[in-house]
């Protein structure tokens, strides 16, 4: 990622080897403030409290999570107690388990005294992994929208809609959603994209305008209410979005009004892309509505707003009447027949079991 044109990663260990230097999300856009992790404790907030978020993120600094719990006390009991701890941080992204699980399958059986070691160099890899996905991903992404650039804009501007952030903040490097988009930029196809602001934390204004902006991609924010409307009058060419958890049936779960955008795509035959890292799909499932757990998290993500003051302050203010309860579901469920293609790291596939599984024979789970 570029940040003020200076290339960093959101993750990455610190000059002394052991402590994890994270970026808060929270102070973005208005400040770029990093954090250090020195504790499973430290990771477990950082997750929770959404200093770091978006699901291949959240996977990473569970692994370095993990690391640092072992250089702690490398013993049996804490491999457990982290384990736990960490795992339980939020429910949705399927990274987090994922995550977790491929650590403790590593770690677990070995003598604790090497695990240490192994817990950093197996982390690295994670995030390490993670980048390479995302730059195939933006690979296949770029030549589908190459595509659609040359057959159906025949040299005019493609407009993009994304949702959320699926950016470079939400992954190690790249982004998901967003590296085909940077690709695409970077070879000079001429793009716009749509940001849709994503109530209630708005990581579309906050994040993913920000990414944008210091990319240079030209971009506009909008309402999340507003996309049918765009849709509706041929001003969105495609929509691309990322995933914190899909089915192996290909049922996308991704932050909350996701579906909406998918319902209004598919009446207006807009194209909607989901890019999909392989170690967000969860192929143990089939059903997304009925089988992924959907975060809650509080009322007050709703019910106030923070922002910069015009005398440079950041401040939070309430929006609604102080009686008002308010609901605030973070995900929802889109029906696999309303994407109309998973961009992974091994290509674009149908959003099909059958596509899915013969894509990544490997991750079939065997009854
Ligand atoms: O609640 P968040 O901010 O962690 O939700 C993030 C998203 O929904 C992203 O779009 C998703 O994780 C895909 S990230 C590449």
């Amino acid at each position: 990622m570029r940040v003020n044109g200076h290339h960093t990663r959101s993750i990455r260990l610190d000059d002394d080897g052991a402590r994890v230097v994270i970026v808060d999300q929270t102070r973005l856009p208005h400040e770029f403030v990093t954090r250090h992790l020195a504790s499973a404790e430290d990771a477990a907030q950082a997750i929770r409290d959404m200093w770091v978020r978006g699901a291949p993120l959240i996977g990473a600094t569970a692994a370095y999570g993990l690391a640092l719990a072992m250089m702690e006390d490398e013993s049996d009991a804490n491999l457990a107690r982290a384990c736990a701890l960490i795992g339980e941080a939020r429910p949705t992204a399927v990274n987090l388990a994922w995550a977790v699980g491929e650590m403790r399958a590593l770690l677990g059986p070995m003598a604790p005294i090497e695990r240490p070691e192994t817990a950093y160099a197996a982390a690295a890899t994670i995030a390490d992994e993670d980048v390479a996905i995302n730059s195939s991903i933006g690979d296949h992404g770029l030549e589908l929208f190459r595509a659609f650039a040359a057959h159906k804009k025949h040299g005019e501007t493609l407009n993009i809609l994304t949702h959320c952030n699926a950016g470079w903040l939400a992954t190690v490097d790249w982004g998901t959603a967003t590296a085909p988009i940077y690709k695409a930029f970077d070879a000079g196809v001429k793009l716009h994209v749509y940001v849709s602001e994503t109530r209630p934390r708005n990581q579309g204004a906050s994040l993913t305008a920000w990414e944008m902006a210091n990319h240079g991609v030209p971009h506009t924010l909008i309402v999340d209410n507003s996309a049918g409307h765009l849709m509706q009058h041929g001003m969105i060419d495609l929509v691309v979005v990322g995933t914190d958890r899909t089915t192996a049936n290909g049922d996308v779960c991704n932050k909350i009004g996701t579906y909406l955008k998918a319902l209004a795509a598919h009446d207006n035959n807009v194209p909607f892309y989901v890019a999909a890292p392989s170690p967000s799909i969860d192929f143990s499932i089939e059903d997304g509505l009925r089988q992924i757990p959907i975060e809650t998290r509080g009322a007050e993500e709703v019910t106030h707003v923070s922002g910069l003051t015009r005398a440079g302050r950041v401040e939070t203010v309430r929006i609604s009447p102080d009686s008002t309860a308010a609901l605030n579901h973070g995900f929802d469920v889109t029906p696999a027949r309303l994407v109309s293609g998973l961009i992974t790291e091994r290509g674009v596939v149908k959003a099909r079991r059958e596509a899915l599984a013969d894509m990544f024979p490997e991750r079939i789970v065997k009854n």
